[in-house]
């Protein structure tokens, strides 16, 4: 199974390659149909923390944006494409589409690249922009799970934004986020009203359905996650959320302890961090029934699971796609006649490549994923 999700990011690496994210253009059906988990929430709900403590590494350009040159006060202007690997062994490194064959060792220059990708897109008056940044992390500590990063949510525009900012990026969290295909992470801080989440309130715009209507009135596909637990007032907690009491998700809701700036500024690293938010967990009163089903390490494990369970189901689909996609690139192979550009002809050779690969893995588990099988 490790081995259809890391074909599933090979895929959607390659569709990006070809100009392809979900867009329009070369294979726009095949970009749809691969499942994907997107962050979304209010502009410092903990969407960044949530991302780096799955991947337990600090890599994202965050806080407050007035430390970066050239700032808008959102930090995130693109959405970051994620696809975490795991390897089996070695040392981790991350990876850019846009600078092939560059291996990253320092994640704090990971960090910078997004930062200037970001302003190369953008450049100094467009704010914002929905064409994704590609980065592949590479670790024997991670899941394999594909992950965007999208925009903050916002309700006012800040000085210098103009005023479409607000509904530019709600725009783009929606066109990624209402694709059928798309697994949503919906960050809400426990120290808000729930009522006022931006990410409940998205996401429950485009993922209305629920399997029992009157049980689960929301999200057929959206995750619940409570951040910033630790920063309720006193005498408050979470418990009705966690329990699913408040707002009903058909998924339990996971309740997480990011680091606080503070914890940041002090360079508390992520496995310290993770520790403490499991003790903080099970040395609860109120949550330690919880703890079990609370925190990162838990998220990172659960969407690696369903991630799972939704491509084995997606399979077929899939396959019928990819079929049709090797029909239409050999087509126009022969359209452009050979010998063809070397980098157009590279890039359909290399889509052309991982569908045969596919298609024999397919071959491969077919078995597997019959009623009945349980192979994969
Ligand atoms: P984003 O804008 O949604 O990406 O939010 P960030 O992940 O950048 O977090 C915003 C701020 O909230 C940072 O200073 C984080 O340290 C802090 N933060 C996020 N989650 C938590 C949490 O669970 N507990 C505490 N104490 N602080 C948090
Ligand atoms: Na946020
Ligand atoms: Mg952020």
């Amino acid at each position: 199974m490790e081995n259809l999700i890391s074909l599933v990011n090979k895929l959607q690496r390659a569709c990006t390659a070809l100009g392809d994210h979900g867009e329009g253009s070369t294979l726009p059906t095949l970009w749809d149909s691969l499942p994907a988990i997107a962050v979304v929430g209010g502009q410092s709900s903990g969407k960044s923390s949530v991302l780096e403590s799955i991947v337990g590494k600090d890599f994202l350009p965050r806080g407050s944006g007035k430390l970066l040159p050239n700032s808008s006060g959102i930090v995130t202007r693109r959405p970051l494409v994620l696809q975490l690997h795991k390897i089996d062994e070695g040392r981790e490194y991350a990876e850019f589409l846009h600078l092939p064959r560059k291996r990253l060792t320092d994640f704090a220059a990971v960090r910078k690249e997004i930062a200037d990708e970001t302003d190369r897109e953008t450049g100094r008056s467009k704010q914002i922009s929905s064409v994704p940044i590609h980065l592949s992390i590479y670790s024997p500590n991670v899941v394999n799970l594909t992950m965007i990063d999208l925009p903050g949510l916002t309700k006012v525009a800040v000085e210098g934004q103009p005023d479409s900012i607000v509904q530019d990026i709600e725009n783009m969290v929606r066109s990624y986020i209402e694709k059928p295909n798309c697994i949503i992470l919906a960050i809400s801080p426990a120290n808000q009203d729930l009522a006022t989440s931006d990410a409940i309130k998205i996401s429950r715009e485009v993922d209305p359905k629920g399997k029992l209507l009157q049980l689960c009135p929301s999200g057929e596909r959206t995750f619940g996650v409570l951040t910033k637990i630790d920063l309720m007032d006193k005498g408050t907690d979470a418990v009705d959320i966690l329990e699913g009491k408040s707002y009903r998700l058909q998924f339990p809701w996971i309740g997480v302890v990011n680091r606080s700036q503070a914890d940041i500024n002090k360079s508390v690293d992520m496995i310290a961090a993770r520790r403490r938010e499991r003790e903080y967990f099970t040395n609860s009163l109120d949550y330690k029934h919880l703890a079990h089903r609370m925190g990162s390490e838990h998220l990172g494990k659960m969407l690696s699971k369903h991630l799972e369970t939704v491509i084995k189901s997606r399979i077929p689909g899939i396959q019928s796609l990819i079929n049709k996609s090797i029909a239409e690139l050999e087509a126009e192979l022969s359209r452009l006649g050979k010998p063809i550009a070397a980098d157009a002809g590279g890039k359909l050779y290399m889509i052309m490549e991982i569908c045969r690969i596919f298609d024999q893995i397919y071959k491969e588990h077919l078995d597997g994923i019959r009623p009945g099988g349980d192979k994969i």
